[in-house]
C-alpha cells in the first residue's frame, strides 16, 4: 500500500507540464485511482484492519491532494510569469497624439459670420447646389434673353436644371418659404464654367443675405455691410462703394475693399489693381419681391452676395485661389 501511495506520488512529482499533471490527477485521484485500489478489499479485513485502513486512506488522500496543489500553483505561476513576461504593459509612456484634424478656413469664417448674423436676427438657411433656371435666373430678374444671362459661365444639367452660379436662388427660396418680414443669409458653394487661374475656380463659396421689411434703406444697407466687414477684419479696412449692375437690385453696388495682400501695389489676386471685390449689394429690385409673391408697395429690402472664398484669401493672404480645394494636407494644417 505503502509503494502504491508512494509511487503515486512520485507521478505527481514527476509531471512536467499543466497537461501531464492533469493526466496524473485523473489517473491517481479518479476513480479508478489509488484511493479506489485502497479501498478495494475493505470487506475482507477485520474490524481493525479496516480502522487502520480507513485512517491510511486518510492520510494517503490528503498527501495525494497536497502534493497536487502544490505541483499545480507551480505551475500556475508559472505561467503567469511567462505571461507577465510577454504581454507587459507600460502604462507610464505618454500615449502617441492624436490627430484630430481641423475646419476648412472657408468653415471656419462661414461660421463667424453666420455667428454674427444670428446675433442680429437673421435666420441661416440653406439651398440646393442643383437648381432651377426660375431659381437661380428666372425670379431674379434674368430671363432667358437677358446679357446678364452671360456674366454668368453656367453648367447646364439635363431636364432644364443646372448647378447654381450663386446663392441668391435661396433669397427666392426664403422669401417663397418665410415671406416678409425676412433677414435671412445663406451660405454655400456655387459652380461655373470658367477657366480656372490663381484668382478663378468652377467651384467656390458665396455667402446671400437678404433684408426685408419696411423703409429699409441704403443707409441699413451700409450699417450692416460695415458691422460684417469690421467683424472679419477686426480692423479698419478702405473700402470703396460703386455702382454696379446686378438685374435682381436697383440701385446696385460693388463694395470694393484695398487688397489685403498686396495693400493696394497689385498682385495676381488683385489683378494688379490693387482693389478687391468683395461685396455687391443694393437694395432688392422691386420685380424680384413681386416674383416671390411680395408686394413692393408695402415692403422693400436689401440684398448682398459676400465671396467666401475671396475672403479667406484676403484675411490669410493666400495668392491662390486653387489651394483651397487642393485637399493639400501641408496647407489645411495650417488652420
Ligand atoms: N449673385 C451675385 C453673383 O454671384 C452676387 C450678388 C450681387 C448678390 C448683388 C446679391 C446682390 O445679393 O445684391 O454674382
Amino acid at each position: 500500500m505503502q509503494d502504491l501511495l508512494d509511487s503515486a506520488l512520485a507521478r505527481i512529482g514527476a509531471a512536467q507540464t499543466g497537461d501531464e499533471l492533469e493526466a496524473v490527477r485523473v489517473e491517481v485521484l479518479g476513480r479508478k485511482g489509488v484511493l479506489a485500489q485502497l479501498s478495494k478489499d475493505m470487506a475482507k479485513l477485520t474490524a481493525d484492519e479496516r480502522v487502520a485502513r480507513g485512517k491510511f486512506i486518510n492520510a494517503s488522500k490528503q498527501a495525494l491532494e497536497s502534493a497536487y496543489d502544490e505541483k499545480k500553483s507551480g505551475f500556475d505561476r508559472e505561467s503567469l510569469a511567462k505571461r507577465l513576461d510577454s504581454e507587459w504593459l507600460d502604462l507610464t509612456i505618454p500615449a502617441s497624439g492624436v490627430a484630430p484634424g481641423s475646419l476648412h478656413p472657408i468653415t471656419q469664417i462661414q461660421w463667424e459670420i453666420e455667428d454674427l448674423f444670428r446675433s442680429m436676427g437673421f435666420t441661416v438657411l440653406d439651398g440646393p447646389e442643383v437648381e432651377t433656371e426660375f431659381h437661380n435666373f428666372d425670379a431674379l430678374n434674368i430671363p432667358g434673353d437677358h446679357p446678364a444671362r452671360d456674366m454668368q459661365d453656367t453648367f447646364w444639367l439635363d431636364g432644364g436644371h443646372l448647378l447654381r452660379t450663386h446663392t441668391s436662388p435661396v433669397q427666392v427660396r426664403g422669401m417663397e418659404k418665410l415671406g416678409p418680414p425676412l433677414r435671412m443669409i445663406a451660405p454655400g458653394r456655387v459652380f461655373r464654367n470658367e477657366s480656372v487661374d490663381a484668382s478663378h475656380e468652377h467651384t467656390f463659396y458665396q455667402l446671400e443675405g437678404m433684408m426685408i421689411d419696411k423703409d429699409v434703406s441704403v443707409g441699413n444697407l451700409i450699417y450692416f455691410m460695415k458691422t460684417l466687414l469690421t467683424a472679419i477684419f477686426k480692423k479698419e479696412v478702405t473700402v470703396r462703394l460703386r455702382p454696379g449692375y446686378f438685374p435682381f437690385v436697383e440701385p446696385g453696388f460693388e463694395l470694393d475693399i484695398r487688397c489685403l495682400i498686396c495693400g493696394g501695389d497689385g498682385c495676381p489676386v488683385c489683378k494688379q489693381s490693387g482693389w478687391v471685390e468683395l461685396l455687391p449689394c443694393g437694395l432688392v429690385n422691386p420685380h424680384v419681391l413681386r416674383k416671390s409673391g411680395i408686394d413692393p408697395s408695402e415692403w422693400n429690402g436689401f440684398a448682398f452676395g459676400l465671396g467666401l472664398t475671396r475672403l479667406v484669401m484676403m484675411r490669410y493672404a493666400i495668392d491662390d485661389i486653387r489651394w483651397l480645394q487642393s485637399g493639400d494636407l501641408r496647407f489645411l494644417r495650417q488652420f
